[in-house]
């Protein structure tokens, strides 16, 4: 009977220590499960003097209006859903006259394996860097 109730807390206190173990990794900013990913956007659409400017959203978040000035960036980072749906889409305009253009900056299916996704934005369309200096590789997708 004792031995049987001193089991049953072990099994407590190992759980408990399971769990809290989980929650430290997602407070060091680690996801459940999945890897982060982060995506770096950089404004390559003209020459200097030409700003770009976007919004990014998904299904349930909004990140909000931006501005990069000549081959400046801005990166965000979020924890990619279990079911492998997660979707950010943007819009991008430059240099005045209103127009927009359309893209989805990550796509869980083709993104899943860049942990860190640097999109080039050029007049032409977004090019996913694929491997950095000295060998620049880029692929390069048309607007939407
Ligand atoms: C580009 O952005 C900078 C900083 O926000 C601003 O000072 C500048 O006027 C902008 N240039 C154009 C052409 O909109």
């Amino acid at each position: 009977m004792t031995t049987m109730s001193s089991k049953k807390s072990m099994f407590i206190v190992v759980g408990v220590l399971l769990l809290s173990m989980c929650f430290m990794e997602m407070g060091a900013g680690a996801c459940f499960l999945k890897s982060k990913a982060r995506i770096h956007i950089i404004n390559n659409v003209g020459r200097p003097g030409v700003n770009l400017s976007f919004r990014c959203k998904s299904k349930d978040s909004d990140l909000g209006s931006h501005v990069l000035g000549y081959r400046a960036s801005f990166s965000f980072h979020f924890c990619p859903n279990m079911l492998g749906t997660t979707l950010f889409f943007c819009s991008f305009a430059w240099g005045g006259g209103g127009q927009s253009h359309w893209f989805d900056i990550y796509e869980a299916k083709r993104d899943q394996n860049c942990g860190d996704c640097t999109w080039n934005i050029t007049p032409t369309g977004p090019c996913l860097v694929t491997s950095s200096a000295p060998l620049k590789r880029q692929l390069c997708y048309p607007w939407k």
